[in-house]
């Protein structure tokens, strides 16, 4: 499976799909134990990511960070990623031709490690993960903190929607359901919670 996810890192680094390898300094494909079974996506890198080549170490990251570690899990000891592997410039949000050109990486990095669970971060990797799976998402508040049951080809899996730790920031008033999604994800990820 490491080995795997290594052969598509190398790939994504190298890869010219789309426009946004254009401006990138680093892509980042995503770090973290893959043997965990759960995997965090967010939506694409943001400039700290951009420069170090790792998903989530600017301000939202040091957000999901301090989330994980409040409840009991280590960012190491999960896998992290985006959506879209490149930054977009000036943080704008990734248009769908890019998450397309994108989307066949995050699929192989979900067929080598076949989570048992997946948290999706915000609109866009709701959208995405769902979308995979035939499900609508019209609106991120209308999904987050529920649970859904999907079916892959590795076997069912549950995929947990909650807000972009970003949207924290930008509005202090989402903290407090962010805060309550981190505490049932600890739940699940350690399989106190099934539904
Ligand atoms: N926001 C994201 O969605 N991903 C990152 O890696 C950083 C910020």
């Amino acid at each position: 499976m490491k080995r795997e996810l290594e052969k598509i890192a190398e790939e994504i680094r190298v890869c010219t799909r789309c426009p946004l390898h254009l401006n990138r300094t680093n892509a980042v494909p995503g770090e973290g134990d893959p043997c965990s079974g759960v995997v965090f996506i967010g939506e694409a890198p943001g400039q700290s990511e951009d420069v170090q080549g790792r998903p989530f170490v600017g301000s939202a990251g040091q957000l999901l960070t301090q989330l994980l570690s409040s409840n009991g899990i280590s960012r190491e000891s999960v896998f992290i990623t985006n959506v879209v592997k490149c930054r977009p410039p000036g943080n704008r949000e990734p248009r769908e031709e890019e998450i397309k050109a994108c989307l066949p990486y995050l699929r192989r990095q979900l067929e080598a490690i076949k989570p048992r669970v997946i948290i999706t971060l915000g609109r866009h990797s709701t959208r995405t993960v769902l979308g995979m799976h035939g499900r609508a998402v019209n609106s991120i508040m209308g999904v987050r903190g529920r649970e859904f049951m999907v079916e892959e080809s590795w076997g069912s899996l549950v995929v947990f929607p909650t807000l972009h730790p970003a949207a924290a920031l930008y509005n202090p008033g989402m903290r407090s359901s962010l805060e309550d999604d981190f505490k049932r994800i600890s739940r699940i990820i350690k399989g106190e919670e099934t539904k």
